[in-house]
């Protein structure tokens, strides 16, 4: 293959994946017949654009049925948006047949996610609009001057304006958000033009109305990040160079991948990014290959800006289904984004207008020595057994607006799974007037404050435990009361409780009981006679703090709860809707699960929301160090015993290059004699002897 992209870059440099398996992304040729198809349909006029075009994932029973060598059906999801008509149209294409198999309005609420076509569209209607130019006025500055004024394009939430809704028909809107900037490469969020924001109808475009709370003067002060602005750097660290001389450990094979005792197929999609499907572990003292997990993604993520400000408090954005993280992925470069020995995965995905945008570098996949994995030293033998671990990491980062995320799935040697959030980039800010205090945020420069906000990610595991049927198990650590059954009020025990129905398992985290759940399979037995199981392990445990009758506890009512278990259903993929813009909700996961269906034994889906609390530093400001956030799944009865005992030892100097593991200890004579008590006794004899000598 070798066809030009937009990107400029010779295609051929990142060959495209043939689909030599259901569950691969639509390739570059397959995106191209999806278009051709829909043009040449009846049904296709000029008013449409596309939104996306993703690979309709093969059913589960369609999956199970499967051989490798198999022949199989190729389709397409496609979404587009009828401008003229302003309605939002759904399509299933068949690539295998040649032919739309459906093509309709949809009955979702709510609007597909913004294209970014969309982005550029509306910053023009804004640009060129009088009121628009007349509010920047007031603020003394220009806007057709090159680089002056900045607009962030936001999603339009929902906020029962009356423009929102007429006739029961919705408008597809956007909001617009300004800063200046001093120069071309300034820093505008140094200079955010408070109280101005303006409603773009998409469909139309045009400007629906122009929000002005009066003039705050624009905070002049520069604080820059970019190199030119720095006037000296510290002395570059001496390099640390990282080669896998005798090659890699991962095995590919178009998108599968085999890693030590793993083997998984990645998927990338517009609205998600990164996918995984098909997560299994070869146990080989089990002789068997085990599956964990069939599909695990991030389904949504939600940032509430917690602003009581006229403008700020009307920010939050659904990354994943107002944005889609997949089609904002960075095309990653290696010894900035990626070190070593790297394997990358390209993604191609459709643009407004029906032309293949590419993102060569899309995924980075690569391994990392991640210190020690288990140790210990025998003191009374003086024996060392260490054993390094090897992780191997897939990751994406994807920039939204101001912000970057940073997803790094983890795998490890002892039969962990991690899942790794960076949240990066510049934070979002507001403007006061002189004397103002920043109550919901932090003050970084004189007159500017950086918004208080939370990040909310929501995991959705399609977990498959030794097979279809599992459930989820709540343990909680509780101690009894000093008394006949804790003599000595030091021991503590656990309690665990199998959820039954869907609205059971709708639960948060509780620190005093130290409460987790395990995703176990209940049809199978451990060497002690227990279900085999993962547990989510939390990283940072965050909740919300949007108030109950507000606009977005409506919308991102799957932030309720940390944990939401549901039977596998193939229309619940996304927990706020399928459409979560200016969707008023509630949708997604709150209403599905009103049917509190049985979840016990089951095929279940797990939904695991996590997040960061972001109450802003100055040191975040005016580029933010790397926060971590994520949760990890690890093994819980799901082995017989350590699964890493098979690690050989290192080659290391000098405990492991000794064939019996002997290292002597750095210590002093006496503490030496101490701990090896067993020669104690010949010491103390011997030095009796040489006393009775002398
Ligand atoms: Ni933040």
């Amino acid at each position: 293959m070798s066809k030009k992209s937009k990107t400029e870059t010779e295609v051929t440099m990142y060959p495209r994946y043939g689909s030599d398996y259901p569950l691969d992304p639509l390739t570059y040729d397959e995106l191209e017949r999806a278009v051709s198809i829909l043009h040449e349909n009846e049904n296709f006029t000029a008013s449409l654009r596309f939104v996306d075009i993703t690979l309709k994932e093969p059913t589960k029973k369609m999956m199970a049925a499967y051989q490798r060598g198999d022949s199989f059906e190729r389709e397409a999801d496609v979404v587009l948006l009828d401008n003229e008509n302003e309605i939002t149209i759904e399509a299933v294409v068949s690539l295998s047949q040649n032919r739309v198999l459906e093509f309709a309005d949809t009955k979702e609420v709510g609007q597909p996610l913004i294209v970014q076509d969309e982005f550029i569209e509306m910053t023009m209607v804004c640009m060129q609009n009088e009121e628009v130019i007349r509010a920047l006025e007031k603020r003394g500055l220009d806007i057709s001057q090159r680089g002056q004024v900045q607009i962030d394009p936001l999603s339009f939430g929902y906020f029962d304006d009356e423009f929102e809704d007429a006739d029961n028909h919705q408008r597809r809107l956007v909001r617009g958000y300004f800063l200046a900037r001093n120069e071309a490469n300034d820093n505008a969020y140094a200079h955010p033009i408070e109280g101005l924001m303006v409603t773009v109808d998409l469909h139309k475009q045009e400007v629906v109305e122009v929000f002005d709370s009066g003039v705050v003067p624009v905070p002049e002060t520069m604080r820059n990040y970019e190199r030119q602005y720095i006037e000296k750097f510290r002395d570059r660290p001496k390099p640390i160079e990282i080669t896998q001389p005798e090659g890699v450990n991962y095995k590919v094979e178009g998108w599968r991948v085999d890693w030590q005792r793993w083997s998984f197929r990645i998927g990338f999609n517009l609205r998600e990014g990164l996918v995984l499907h098909d997560i299994r572990y070869n146990d080989v003292d089990k002789g068997e290959v085990r599956e964990i997990c069939r599909r695990a993604s991030i389904a949504e993520m939600t940032v509430p800006y917690c602003d009581a400000s006229p403008t700020s408090s009307r920010k939050n954005a659904f990354d994943v289904g107002e944005y889609g993280l997949g089609g904002l992925a960075n095309s990653l470069t290696l010894g900035c984004d990626c070190l070593g020995e790297i394997k990358y995965f390209d993604f191609d995905f459709i643009n407004a207008f029906g032309e293949i945008e590419s993102i060569p570098h899309a995924v980075c996949m690569h391994e990392e020595d991640d210190s020690i994995l288990w140790k210990h030293t025998d003191l009374r033998t003086e024996r060392v057994e260490n054993r390094r671990s090897t992780k191997l990491i897939l990751s994406f980062i994807a920039t939204v607006g101001n912000y970057e995320y940073g997803f790094y799935w983890v795998f490890r040697q002892d039969g962990s799974i991690e899942l790794e959030v960076k949240a990066l980039g510049v934070m979002q800010t507001g403007a006061l007037k002189e004397g103002e205090t920043a109550k919901f945020g932090t003050l970084v420069e004189d007159r500017v404050y950086a918004v208080n906000h939370q990040h909310f990610f929501c995991a959705r595991l399609d977990m498959t435990i030794d097979g279809e049927k599992n459930q989820v198990v709540e343990t909680e650590s509780l101690a009894d009361p000093i008394g006949e059954t804790n003599p000595y009020g030091n021991a503590f025990y656990t309690k665990t409780t199998v959820f039954k129905t869907e609205q059971e398992a709708q639960r948060r985290h509780k620190y005093e009981t130290v409460r987790t759940w395990t995703i176990q399979n209940p049809n199978n037995r451990n060497r002690m006679g227990a279900n085999p199981g993962y547990r989510i392990q939390p990283m940072e445990v965050v909740s919300p703090f949007f108030q109950e009758g507000s606009v977005i506890h409506r919308r991102a009512g799957f932030l309720l709860n940390h944990l939401w278990v549901t039977p596998y259903n193939e229309k619940e993929y996304f927990p706020a809707g399928q459409y979560p813009n200016q969707n008023p909700g509630p949708d997604g996961l709150p209403k599905w699960t009103e049917q509190n269906r049985n979840i016990e034994n089951e095929d279940i889906v797990v939904w695991y929301c996590f997040g960061h609390h972001h109450v802003p530093r100055l040191e975040d400001w005016p580029m933010m160090p790397t926060a971590k956030l994520g949760f990890m799944l690890k093994p819980s009865g799901f082995f017989d015993t350590s699964p890493c005992l098979d690690l050989p030892p290192a080659k290391c100097d000098p405990c492991c290059e000794t064939e019996d593991g002997y290292v002597p200890m750095r210590r002093s004579k006496r503490m030496r004699r101490t701990i090896r008590y067993e020669n104690l006794k010949a010491e103390e004899e011997q030095r009796r002897k040489d006393s009775k000598k002398s």
